[in-house]
């Protein structure tokens, strides 16, 4: 059998493959209805399961005498810290910590927001929730205090849990600052704030606050895993739609754990034992599903790595920890590569370890030109899988499953639907396209186990974001074609999204935000192709009266960082007399986008006045 037909057999007989997928988990209730769907199509998985993410992903392991496995490899060269933990170990360590916050009166249903650096605590927490059936949601520890406010607000967490500071690379960044900021911007308080305070080469840092980590979890009370249905909300994880509001994934249990273990076989092919390394962050979803829930359900060794690919000390980085833990998958974003690459074109660092272990090398989070997968290719001899998916996912929907031997991945493309997805290319009126046309990626219903239920207290929003562009369908938001194998290119996003360095951000937002400084009359942020990080944001700002001083053009930078956080990346500042638009009043972003990296556009017929477009033309001239 090939991909592609294993893959028709998952859409022909959505019920009979997915049934047998469940099977692989150890529910604590076996479900009877595997498929159910609502009146708009949408799926829910084995609705009448019950069982316990927690259990397994440390208790099964232990009943099946692994318990002495390593679960964890802690490193963390910012630190100059490592940890090695046993399925065991961190079992009795999730157990006590979730005894605690069942002291403090979590109880299943409640929320928790985590807000961590890359640190084992933040894996305890999550798995802790999950053991008690407290949905979280881990906030990534670049976001400023604006945007965990705006997820307090919207989950109303019970707790907030975090640590007293995160480490960029040699720079020390104190969180308790942010929390408190974040406490006093949100309507809604918590609670408690449980802070863990990390001891390093940094002095302590900063005030005591709140409940201590260490106090909850030296508790004595031990806490068994509670069976939740298999709907229950596992997480909530934030991602960037096209306004201002972040959109509230939520993540249901056992579809998702089938999903997990069904990637994990069959499409990373990882045995249990192996070792798994996303290098990622626990704060996004690859975090989520591959840093910490698949390669543990799956009896893996994960690695949580608190440091860069280049710089904490050298572009050797990967490569070394891959030696140091027998690493047999690595799954990194192409910007890493480029990092990489761009400090070690030769390999010189590559070659300084044994890699002999490393069986497969799998790229996502954004586009990987064809340069950056040929050069990793060429240098590491391994095979190298781009695949595609989504927070919204959770697990691949694009790529080259790699049970299938003779799964030959083309440069360029994300490669074939993984089974259960029906993924087609559409025009605007829902009709496919045929081979090499572009257009939506959209995804026919029902979608397969895994993927987000709903967006958390906004089914309206969820239907109106993605079930109703396309009657029937599921739109991804990106845009893209296939060729004549049935291979697809994702091509980027069809909407105001963009990626930078793996990110997934929203210029609405930013938009929003620039908005607010007092002397701006009308902004646009565009997302624009960038070397290193795929693509950077540039924000082209009309002033109430004049151009833009440079200090005010600090100021609208400064704004961005502080209100989303530096990762956002916005650097760089334009000050335009008018913005062009259409009769209608539409901003032409998508002009701006090509003018700006120097591409051709056409200038729509609806344009209101197309002399704009002149102005533009010589201001980005005289500034690239
Ligand atoms: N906490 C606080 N600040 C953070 C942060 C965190 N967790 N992560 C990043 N930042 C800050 C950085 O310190 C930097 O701040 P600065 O502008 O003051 O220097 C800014 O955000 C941009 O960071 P980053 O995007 O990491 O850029 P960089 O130039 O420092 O590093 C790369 C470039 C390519 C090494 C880096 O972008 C990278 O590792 N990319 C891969 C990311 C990834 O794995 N994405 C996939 C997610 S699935
Ligand atoms: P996120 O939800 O943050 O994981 O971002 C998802 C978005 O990243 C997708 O909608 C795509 O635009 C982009 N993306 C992820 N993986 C790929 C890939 N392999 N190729 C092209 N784009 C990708």
């Amino acid at each position: 059998m090939n991909q592609q037909t294993y893959h028709q057999l998952s859409i022909q007989d959505p019920i009979g493959f997915w049934k047998q997928a469940s099977d692989l988990i150890d529910w604590k209730v076996k479900p009877e209805t595997i498929l159910k769907q609502n009146t708009n199509g949408y799926a829910q998985w084995y609705p009448d399961g019950f069982l316990n993410m927690s259990y397994l992903c440390l208790d099964y392991h232990i009943e099946q005498v692994k318990g002495h496995d390593i679960a964890l490899y802690w490193d963390s060269p910012v630190s100059e810290q490592k940890k090695e933990i046993t399925f065991l170990q961190l079992r009795n360590d999730v157990a006590k910590f979730a005894g605690g916050l069942h002291k403090l009166g979590l109880k299943k249903g409640d929320r928790a927001i985590i807000y961590m650096p890359m640190i084992p605590e933040a894996i305890i927490a999550m798995l802790a929730c999950a053991r008690l059936g407290v949905t979280h949601s881990v906030v990534f520890g670049g976001f400023a205090a604006h945007e965990l406010a705006i997820r307090i607000d919207d989950c109303a967490p019970k707790v907030i849990i975090t640590a007293n500071y995160g480490i960029e690379v040699n720079k020390q960044i104190p969180y308790l600052p942010i929390i408190e900021a974040a406490l006093n911007q949100a309507k809604h308080s918590p609670k408690h704030t449980i802070v863990h305070y990390r001891k390093t080469q940094f002095p302590d840092s900063y005030y005591e606050k709140g409940l201590n980590f260490s106090d909850l979890i030296q508790q004595p009370l031990v806490f068994d895993p509670i069976p939740v249905e298999s709907t229950h909300p596992l997480y909530l994880l934030y991602t960037s739609g096209t306004t201002g509001a972040p959109k509230g994934v939520q993540r249901d249990t056992g579809g998702y754990a089938t999903a997990l273990k069904f990637a994990m076989q069959e499409f990373y092919n990882a045995k249990e034992g192996d070792v798994f390394f996303s290098a990622s962050d626990l704060g996004w979803v690859v975090g989520h599903s591959f840093i910490a829930y698949g390669p543990l359900l799956h009896g893996c060794s994960t690695v949580l790595y608190e440091g860069k690919p280049i710089k904490t000390p050298n572009p050797g980085a990967f490569w070394r920890l891959v030696e140091n833990y027998q690493i047999t998958h690595l799954f990194a974003a192409p910007t890493a590569i480029r990092a990489i690459k761009k400090e070690d074109p030769d390999g010189i660092f590559y070659q300084k370890h044994d890699t002999t272990t490393l069986q497969h090398i799998f790229l996502a989070g954004e586009r990987c030109d064809i340069t950056t997968y040929e050069w990793l290719n060429s240098l590491t001899q391994k095979p190298v899988i781009d695949h595609w998916w989504q927070t919204e996912s959770g697990w691949p929907m694009l790529g080259m499953m790699q049970t299938f031997e003779n799964s030959q991945p083309k440069a360029g493309s994300a490669g074939l639907p993984v089974c259960g997805f029906d993924i087609q290319i559409l025009d605007e009126a829902g009709q496919q396209l045929p081979a090499h046309t572009e257009g939506y990626i959209a995804i026919k219903l029902p979608l397969p186990p895994g993927c987000l239920q709903t967006l958390w207290g906004n089914e309206a929003l969820f239907e109106k974001s993605y079930l109703q562009h396309f009657q029937g369908y599921y739109t991804s938001g990106d845009g893209g074609y296939k060729d004549s194998d049935g291979y697809f290119y994702v091509m980027g996003r069809v909407d105001d999204v963009i990626n930078v360095a793996g990110h997934r951000l929203s210029t609405g937002e930013m938009e929003e935000i620039i908005a607010t400084h007092p002397d701006v009359a009308e902004c646009a942020v565009v997302g624009v192709e960038n070397q290193l990080k795929g693509q950077v944001p540039v924000a082209i700002v009309v002033k109430k009266d004049g151009t833009l001083s440079e200090k005010m053009e600090a100021e609208v930078v400064q704004l961005i960082r502080q209100q989303i956080g530096a990762i956002a990346c916005l650097k760089t500042v334009y000050s335009s007399q008018r913005l062009p638009k259409t009769r209608s009043g539409k901003v032409l972003r998508k002009t701006m986008r090509l003018m700006l990296e120097g591409k051709t556009f056409q200038i729509p017929s609806t344009i209101e006045d197309p002399e704009v477009l002149n102005e533009l033309t010589a201001l980005f001239n005289t500034i690239r």
